[in-house]
């Protein structure tokens, strides 16, 4: 099984970023954890960041025929964007949208993902382990 986690705007700042929401580990450390947890159990993973809306769209179209399944923490873009709902749609491959904070117990508009309904589901509000879980729901997705 192959994985592609995308990570959207500002992720590249984890560490410095609002420490209090986000904590102090940076995306390459939870680069280091996800891959641990994938060579665990045997699957592989693909890590992107990208601030650029378009770019998270091209990726999410070039993974079609190439990873089995889309772990995407898009970030401000969740609650913006129709193109990455559209682009997900499009190609159908299982996605599942995760979030380090919990988006529903913030600010209102973060209550709102776009991309939600076109996704298996959401993993929100367990910090690093979010990713962890995403690795997990990732290899189970087929399971009934
Ligand atoms: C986030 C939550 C979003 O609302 C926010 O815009 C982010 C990070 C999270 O991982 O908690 O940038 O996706």
């Amino acid at each position: 099984m192959k994985i592609l986690f995308l990570n959207g705007p500002n992720l590249n700042l984890l560490g410095q970023r609002e420490p209090g929401v986000y904590g102090r580990t940076t995306l390459a450390e939870i680069e280091r954890k996800v891959r641990k947890r994938a060579n665990e159990l045997k699957v592989r993973v693909e890590f992107l960041q990208t601030n650029v809306e378009g770019e998270l769209v091209s990726w999410i179209q070039e993974a079609k025929g190439k990873y089995d399944v889309i772990v995407l923490n898009a970030a401000a873009y969740t609650h913006t964007s129709i193109a990455l709902r559209d682009a997900i749609a499009a190609v159908g491959i299982p996605t599942i949208e995760i979030h380090l904070s919990n988006v529903h117990a913030r600010e209102k508009f973060r209550r709102k993902s776009l991309i939600a309904p076109v996704c298996v589901g959401q993993i929100s509000g367990f910090g690093v382990s979010s990713y962890i879980l995403g690795v997990e729901a990732a290899v189970n997705i087929n399971a009934t």
